[in-house]
């Protein structure tokens, strides 16, 4: 598996997922308007590791700062972190933690307190991902009971959930990674997910670097394809969890699960419990983001696809509402429904 992130020990190392499927490269970030700029341009995207990737950029803020004013320095670096994408809470998570941690150490130790923190969130994300990567095959495992266990699961993803998006392993690709190190069968339906096709250049980029069977759909074919009785599931991420288990994911993510409720096909979500935020009640209250005409004019800067000058509607991200969700696949096990409840203990644990 590609490293998304890495730290040099002087700076960090990000993939350019802006490049993928074309060229494998990675942009070195060294300062805190470097890594504002990558998470806002989607050099790195993905809800867990923005909030990693911010963590570090907090660090480049402070690591030139004078002990009198460091804390101060921190508070305003993780503020401006903060502006670079509104929907992930993950990114705001990983903030708050190392504004916190800043906060209680002594001045004379703040920097190495924060750096410190930034590299057990490396190490903690991808241990996160990976048990969520066991806790789905488990339960996928369990969708084969009784049926046939030569035949491969097949499952539909949208938008890239995959290795990408954390350290190691993702969130809705890690249960298909782990079941497979366990004698699991998958085929991966990847949704291309327009407009910036994180599901045919990404997902699909990293399955076939994995040898993991995937096939490329276009997102208005994918009713076509649960029409035609060829999927066992769908597994997305989140970028955001309301406390009554309403989820936000990227655009079209609403559609492929009222889709998925019309075929009778189980709809599932794999996020860590980061991503799970009490603080915002319902999908209503989680900020959308909205972003450039361009996206959808002219689609990865390629072609010209709409006359100039015309209105676009180009949110980022949806919101599902919970009781189209199956079931919440997290580090600490599989949450079911009713979630408002559940949500909190998983927390809570
Ligand atoms: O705009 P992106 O590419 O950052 O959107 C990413 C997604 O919507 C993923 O599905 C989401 O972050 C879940 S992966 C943990």
């Amino acid at each position: 598996m590609l490293d998304t992130i890495r730290w040099t020990g002087s700076a960090v190392e990000l993939l350019d997922q802006t490049q993928l499927p074309v060229r494998t490269v990675y942009v070195t970030i060294s300062d805190q308007r470097q890594m504002h700029d990558a998470i806002r341009r989607l050099v790195v995207r993905g809800a867990p590791v923005i909030g990693v990737s911010a963590a570090f950029g907090a660090y480049l803020g402070i690591r030139n700062a004078a002990n009198d004013s460091i804390k101060q320095r921190l508070s305003e670096v993780c503020d401006y972190l903060g502006t670079s994408r509104p929907t992930a809470v993950n990114l705001s998570w990983a903030l708050k933690r190392i504004k916190d941690v800043g906060g209680r150490a002594d001045a004379r130790d703040v920097k190495r307190v924060v750096l410190g923190e930034c590299l057990k969130m490396l190490e903690e994300d991808a241990q996160c991902c990976r048990a969520i990567g066991e806790h789905g095959a488990a339960m996928l495992r369990s969708l084969r009971r009784g049926g046939d266990n030569d035949e491969p699961l097949n499952v539909l993803t949208h938008c890239n959930a995959g290795s990408c998006v954390a350290v190691r392993w993702g969130t809705a690709l890690a249960p298909i990674y782990v079941g497979i190190e366990q004698g699991l069968r998958f085929h991966v339906y990847a949704d291309e997910t327009r407009p910036l096709m994180q599901g045919s250049r990404i997902t699909a980029y990293e399955l076939q670097q994995n040898d993991v069977p995937v096939t490329v759909l276009c997102d208005n074919m994918a009713a076509s394809l649960m029409d035609r009785g060829k999927l066992d599931c769908v597994i997305v991420g989140a970028d955001r969890i309301a406390a009554n288990g309403d989820v936000a994911n990227k655009i079209g993510t609403l559609g492929v699960a009222i889709l998925a409720r019309h075929f009778h096909i189980p709809f599932f979500v794999a996020a860590p419990t980061s991503t799970i935020d009490l603080a915002t009640a319902t999908g209503a209250d989680i900020p959308i983001e909205h972003r450039d005409a361009k996206e959808v004019t002219c689609p990865l800067g390629a072609v010209q696809a709409a006359p100039d000058g015309v209105d676009v509607f180009n949110p980022a991200f949806d919101v599902t509402p919970a009781q189209m969700v199956g079931a919440i696949i997290t580090e600490k096990g599989v949450i079911r429904p009713p979630y408002l409840e559940a949500l909190k203990r998983s927390l809570s644990s």
